[in-house]
């Protein structure tokens, strides 16, 4: 099973994250924008797990210091890939949600996880191979009290990126 590790979001996020995303496709010539029901925030990608390593990947979710904490997403941006940018939604990367992240990639580093070393940037994906000439911008920030985190499962069904909460 391909897994990761993310923060999902009420229904007035994710329809203010869908305004966004629907923005940038009314200012783009094409691009593939993602589902409104994959809108999410990773904090740790796991690549492909066994039993084992989904068992200590649960395992390390236990074991993180989490307190209920406040999400605020506040701008459009993009990582440029070669004209064909992938476009976010900016999450504040903020002291708990920092701390979040910083705690449950130890825990997973030390449970034998192999991680990306790039530094956190926290986003939204709002779409991949986007073709624009819109600029990055600013929103009024919006967002909501994280309550937990999810173990994701990432899968092609009917050709149809799905991603299930398994744990
Ligand atoms: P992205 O949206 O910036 O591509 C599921 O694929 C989630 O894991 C996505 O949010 C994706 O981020 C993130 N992710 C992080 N590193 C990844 C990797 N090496 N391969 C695929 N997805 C990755």
């Amino acid at each position: 099973m391909r897994l990761f590790i993310a923060i999902n979001f009420n229904e007035d996020t994710r329809a203010q994250l869908v305004f966004m995303r629907d923005e940038l496709r009314s200012r783009s010539r094409r691009g593939n924008f993602s589902a409104t029901e994959n809108l999410h925030l990773t904090l740790a990608f796991l690549g492909e797990c066994d039993a084992k390593k989904t068992a200590a990947a649960k395992s390390a979710m236990e074991a993180v210091a989490f307190e209920p904490f406040p999400l605020k997403i506040e701008r459009a941006g993009r990582f440029r890939r070669n004209g064909s940018d992938l476009w976010w939604a900016g999450v504040q990367a903020s002291k708990p949600l920092l701390a979040l992240h910083g705690d449950l990639t130890d825990k997973l580093i030390a449970a034998g996880f192999a991680l990306e070393k790039r530094k956190y940037s926290p986003h939204v994906t709002l779409g991949r191979e986007i073709d624009t000439d819109a600029a990055p911008w600013t929103v009024e920030p919006f967002g909501e009290t994280v309550m937990k985190i999810e173990l994701m499962k990432s899968e092609r069904i009917n050709g149809k990126l799905t991603y299930t909460a398994i744990y």
